[in-house]
């Protein structure tokens, strides 16, 4: 392991202990996440090189592909390491145009639970997140026929830990009447602060706020507020964002996603960037 110190330390869910430094392995599937990778040792490498780093907390879903970043991890990792725990997501499909339409009914659920385990060759997953929403972002209606199945067979044993993605405030309320959540997965990143009071909310309450896109995703965050504050630095903003995320709050996680293992050196070393006050109230103007 080439370093147990990465930046943010730890934060523990449920029983999980994780490095607030993650990886999300989206962008290890070919293009828009979709059939294999062009460079499959490239992707292999990623995935080692994570963990070599001591990153103990992986973001997959048998979508990504479908099938393919979780058959990398597990050509790459598996026999998994004591200490590293791989969340995946469960609730869409892949359509033909790579689309996600939503497969949040029990029997959906149930499969797409079982063929996680198996191409992840696990019999137990640490932890699933259901997606809710569509491709647009979060939208409104009950959760609970989904979310009992998840808790059923989390009951049965075949999950240890429950969370959601995509999800609204009242959706989040919704599902931890039904069984404890250890995070949510949502879009958030400087521009697109829309989550602001549940990242607040759920801190106080001890629970994980992971952001997907926290580096814009497809469409690579651009401000030029971000490029005046990284200039001043000398870093790289995307470095900047990372940074500012582990400062915004004590409960985020990163799940930054690469298929590049220099950008992953660079986005571990990137993350580490002090912020002073006076740079953290000019990115605050961002996305407010
Ligand atoms: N719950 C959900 O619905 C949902 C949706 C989307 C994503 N996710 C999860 O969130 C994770 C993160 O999202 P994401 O990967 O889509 O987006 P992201 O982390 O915001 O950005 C990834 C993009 O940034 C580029 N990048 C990374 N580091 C860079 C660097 N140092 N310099 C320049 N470019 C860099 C990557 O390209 P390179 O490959 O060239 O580095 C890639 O194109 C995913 O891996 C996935 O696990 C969840």
């Amino acid at each position: 392991m080439l370093s147990t110190s990465l930046p943010g330390g730890t934060w523990t869910m449920g029983d999980l202990t994780v490095t607030r430094f993650g990886y999300g392995a989206m962008q290890l599937a070919g293009p828009w996440v979709m059939g294999p990778p062009a460079d499959h040792d490239g992707a292999l490498a990623v995935l080692r090189a994570a963990v070599e780093h001591g990153i103990t907390h992986i973001d997959t879903s048998e979508a990504y592909g479908p099938h393919v970043t979780n058959q990398l991890i597990r050509e790459a990792l598996h026999p998994y390491p004591d200490s590293l725990h791989i969340v995946t997501k469960v609730g869409a499909n892949r359509d033909q145009q790579g689309g996600w339409p939503p497969a949040r009914d029990p029997e959906s659920l149930r499969r797409s639970v079982h063929e996680n385990l198996e191409t992840l060759g696990l019999d137990v997953l640490d932890l699933v997140n259901l997606r809710l929403g569509d491709a647009a972002g979060p939208q409104p209606g009950s959760v609970a026929e989904a979310f009992e199945t998840l808790a059923v067979l989390q009951q049965q044993g075949l999950i240890r830990h429950l969370g959601v993605s995509n999800a609204l405030p009242e959706q989040v309320v919704e599902a931890q009447a039904i069984a404890p959540i250890v995070c949510v997965q949502n879009m958030y990143n400087l521009a697109h602060r829309q989550d602001d009071e549940l990242i607040d909310a759920l801190a106080e309450q001890g629970v994980a706020y992971v952001p997907f896109f926290p580096l814009g995703g497809f469409s690579p965050l651009q401000s030029s507020v971000l490029s005046t504050v990284a200039a001043r630095l000398a870093a790289a903003p995307m470095s900047v964002a990372l940074a500012w995320l582990l400062r915004r709050s004590p409960n985020i996680l990163l799940i930054p996603g690469t298929s590049s293992v220099a950008h992953l050196h660079e986005n571990i070393a990137g993350a580490a960037l002090p912020l002073s006050g006076d740079d953290l109230a000019e990115l605050d103007k961002i996305g407010r």
